[in-house]
């Protein structure tokens, strides 16, 4: 197997008041920083505004993915390209025209990544595998970091894996990620792995993004 495995860090449960130095401590072992814009009306919950964001954007060393939890996100999902996002996901659940705006993403030099609650079946979003570098598949109820991971989402992985066949398309997964997950979401099919609390939560953040790494790594 020739998969490549990607970790990218959540800063949703970092120290928001110093978050260039909790950036800082893991960056040189990170492959993005996944920020998670929520809006209060998607999920139950609110992190930043487009203003807010977009400075973390532009203050941070490394490519940021960001992942919008976020209604009517058509628009506002090219704004945080245009920002600067590396990678930009928003949710099939809140979006109208996903192709449109997936074109708009990528005109704008980001990938384009489209997200799936995990009551959401893949396979109603078959023909849009073309338009999309990634695919995200939450293994946790958006809204919150530190939720244990639903195993019944790796039969979903492994779906997912299945769909995107030889396309080269990034399979993201996001929620309860840890030391004791990983390897079953990497056997599964993910290559992608965004953590949180397993991250930000450990003594040393930048040893525990390489054990991820590592981890993942043995069994892909
Ligand atoms: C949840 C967010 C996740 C979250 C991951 O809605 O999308 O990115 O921060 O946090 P952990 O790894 O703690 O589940
Ligand atoms: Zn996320």
């Amino acid at each position: 197997m020739s998969r490549e495995v990607r970790i990218t860090p959540s800063i949703l449960n970092a120290d928001r008041a110093n978050l260039a130095s909790e950036i800082s401590r893991i960056s040189a072992e990170s492959d993005f920083i996944h920020l998670d814009v929520m809006d209060d009306i998607f999920v139950p919950n609110f992190t930043f505004d487009f203003d807010v964001a977009a400075q973390i954007i532009r203050d941070c060393p490394i490519a940021v993915d960001s992942h919008l939890m976020v209604a009517q996100v058509d628009q506002i999902a090219i704004d945080y390209a245009q920002a600067g996002s590396a990678s930009v996901s928003f949710h099939v659940e809140a979006v109208s025209d996903i192709r449109a705006t997936a074109k708009g993403i990528r005109a704008a030099g980001a990938r384009a990544s489209i997200a799936l609650k995990p009551g959401t079946d893949i396979n109603n979003y078959i023909e849009y595998l073309d338009a999309v570098d990634m695919v995200l598949i939450m293994t946790v109820e958006p809204g919150f970091g530190g939720q244990s991971f639903i195993e019944s989402m790796l039969a979903k992985i492994a779906e997912t894996k299945r769909l995107i066949g030889s396309r080269d398309i990034w399979l993201q997964v996001d929620g309860g990620i840890s030391l004791e997950t990983i390897e079953r979401a990497c056997q599964a099919g993910a290559d992608t792995f965004v953590a949180g609390s397993a991250v930000f939560k450990s003594d040393d953040p930048a040893q525990m993004v390489q054990a991820l790494r590592s981890a993942a790594s043995a069994v892909i």
